[in-house]
């Protein structure tokens, strides 16, 4: 069941490879972070960034904790590219990287402050002198302010036919969000259920902020979309936040 669920999370979740390495290649190049070096595709899923980062002239390293998508990364590995299992808390490293880079959610998977601060501290130390690392993240008061309920969809791919209920709820103690996929789909003429769950944190950015000037990351800057190309406030459904070492 492992393989069907990066499928549909790979066709559920389309990365969008052309506008996110469009606007990596600017933010590095802003930071003077040079081709060449090696950067790190933290939380990278069934490695669908892998390749494109690599194209842009660097090193990949990704780290992935999840066995399923680890898996999948894993068979994407050649000379520039190399897969870790494991997530934040795992990254090895002093003054090694010209970035690490978690793309679409990664560090919202981490569930306490005590955590997020030490990945921010894990992070700097293996940060390369003037390396960058960059969180994109969910920003949770806008969705709560606009919020929708999921809808149920049917889709269809390599020849398995399937409906997804996704739900939403929320942990108000532990300020989590939990969202839930039950999948039912027919594979072989069998029919299957499978969940996956996942507690995100509901950070905001200001305790971003805060791990980020305590440890000593300096020119921060924000961003609401990957078609940004300008520092500026926060207001989207989306929090993106850079800062070089
Ligand atoms: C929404 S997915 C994004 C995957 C990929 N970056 C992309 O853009 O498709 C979030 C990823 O973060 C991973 N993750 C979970 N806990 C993590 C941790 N502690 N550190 C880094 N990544 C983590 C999940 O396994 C998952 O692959």
């Amino acid at each position: 069941m492992e393989e069907v669920e990066y499928k549909f999370y790979t066709f559920l979740n389309p990365t969008q490879v052309e506008l996110k390495s469009a606007f990596i290649k600017w933010l590095l190049s802003e930071y003077n972070v040079s081709t060449g070096s090696q950067i790190v595709d933290m939380g990278c899923g069934p490695g669908s960034m892998l390749v494109a980062l690599n194209g842009l002239g660097y090193k990949v390293t990704g780290y992935e904790p999840y066995q399923p998508f680890f898996e999948a990364a894993k068979q994407l590995e050649n000379t520039d590219i190399e897969i870790t299992k494991g997530g934040f808390l795992d990254i090895k490293g002093v003054d090694t990287y010209g970035a690490i880079m978690a793309i679409n959610g990664p560090f919202s998977y981490l569930q306490s402050i005590n955590e997020r601060k030490m990945a921010i501290e894990l992070s700097y130390n293996a940060l390369d002198h003037g390396g960058v690392l960059f969180l994109d993240n969910p920003n949770f008061p806008w969705i709560l302010k606009h919020y929708r309920e999921p809808l149920e969809t049917k889709f269809h791919i390599d020849g398995i036919e399937a409906i997804r209920k996704p739900v939403h709820k929320i942990d108000f103690h532990q300020c989590t969000w939990i969202h839930t996929d039950h999948f039912s789909f027919v594979k072989e003429g069998d029919a299957h259920e499978i969940s996956t769950e996942h507690h995100l944190a509901m950070i905001q950015l200001p305790e971003i902020y805060s791990h980020l000037n305590a440890i000593g990351f300096k020119n921060i800057k924000t961003f609401n979309s990957y078609e940004s190309r300008i520092d500026e406030p926060i207001n989207s459904s989306r929090m993106m936040i850079a800062a070089q070492k």
